[in-house]
């Protein structure tokens, strides 16, 4: 029998391949400093003068929102930052569906009512509520600083080195910045803020109040405490369900509020005449297209990786799929060295490849 520290290591060893190499892949846990990403730009400080007007004028924003991004140092880092967050958590998501999220057909997609528009509405503004949230506790923006609410002995908080992530600032924010849609006459526009608040409530429903022990050897004699943010791919999680469950809405005008309601009608044989959608339901308008082929709102499923027990048969349409044999190198057989490092061999294993045919 092999010693048990030695499988223990063996085992973390294989593990740890694939989670490194998937953190590489999708680039993302939700934990990193925003300004960390490839080709976001390094720099952790507002970028001050004109440089920050720059980058607000290279923004695609309505002439209002560029006002305020130019009034905000550090708000155009953290818009593009929200923005990579967003499109990674979406294809994450997304990574087996016929729809993966691909930038190709966004623009189609974002102007009508599908299922998948109303997830891009909550999951770009959930990220963004994240991403300044995140970006007002790690001192990336001139106007905010660390959550500061009442009763969470921030002060304290400030002394221990400590700082809550300020989803207060971000969510007013927000609301400001993404402008005063509700009680539009438009359906599509209804239903567009309808989903933006779902994302932006996933995030709040996720904040957490976390507390750590001062005091000799950790007695707990001092006690801080503050607040924060849940990793963002537990959000994306939340919003990827509310998809699944989403509401079919129609229109209904409120006689006594003299506005447009969304309304999502019963089902055939139901006692019911329709409810309202709740708060934290996404809401779409028209069915999907399939995806399966190349349009306007999509690339297609042609070449798409699948796997031949789960998802070949759904995610290629019907059309088959090739398969391709190839090389992948792992770590094996690792080994506790005297003292202290692990040693692993490399391995090699043959691995089948399905792509759905065009
Ligand atoms: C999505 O699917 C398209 C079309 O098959 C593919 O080209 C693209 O690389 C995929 N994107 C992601 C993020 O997986």
């Amino acid at each position: 029998m092999r010693p048990a520290p030695a499988l223990a290591l063996a085992a973390l060893c294989l593990l740890a391949l694939p989670a490194a190499a998937a953190a590489a892949y999708f680039g993302l846990t939700g934990r990193e400093v925003l300004t960390s990403f490839p080709g976001l730009g390094t720099e952790a400080a507002p970028t001050q003068g004109s440089a920050h007007l720059k980058q607000c004028d290279m923004l695609k924003l309505s002439r209002r929102q560029k006002q305020l991004c130019r009034r905000e140092p550090g708000l155009a880092e953290t818009l593009r930052d929200a923005a990579h967050l967003g499109l990674l958590e979406c294809q994450f998501q997304f990574r087996q569906e016929r729809w993966n999220c691909s930038l190709e057909g966004r623009n189609g997609l974002l102007k009508r009512g599908f299922k998948e528009t109303a997830f891009l509405y909550a999951v770009s503004a959930a990220a963004l509520t994240h991403a300044l949230a995140r970006a007002c506790s790690a001192g990336r923006m001139e106007r905010c600083t660390c959550d500061d609410s009442p009763g969470l002995e921030s002060r304290q908080a400030w002394q221990w080195g400590v700082c809550g992530d300020n989803l207060k600032y971000s969510t007013k924010f927000l609301s400001n910045f993404l402008g005063p849609k509700r009680g539009s006459k438009d359906l599509r526009a209804r239903a567009d803020a309808h989903n933006t608040h779902v994302g932006i409530k996933a995030v709040k429903s996720g904040l957490r109040t976390t507390c750590k022990c001062h005091g000799v050897s950790g007695s707990c004699a001092v006690r801080t405490c503050w607040k924060q943010l849940s990793p963002f791919r537990e959000t994306g999680q939340v919003l990827k369900l509310r998809y699944d469950s989403a509401v079919k809405v129609s229109s209904a005008t409120n006689e006594a509020l003299g506005h447009l309601e969304l309304w999502a009608p019963a089902k055939p044989g139901s006692p019911t005449k329709g409810l309202a959608p709740r708060p934290g339901d996404l809401v779409y308008m028209e069915d999907s297209p399939s995806f399966c082929r190349p349009s306007k709102y999509s690339p297609g499923t042609a070449g798409r990786v699948c796997s031949r027990e789960a998802s070949c048969s759904s995610l290629c349409c019907g059309r088959g799929y090739d398969t391709q044999s190839r090389l992948v190198a792992f770590s094996c057989h690792c080994q506790v060295q005297w003292c202290c490092y692990v040693e692993c061999q490399q391995c090699v294993q043959q691995e089948l490849v399905y792509t759905c045919k065009r």
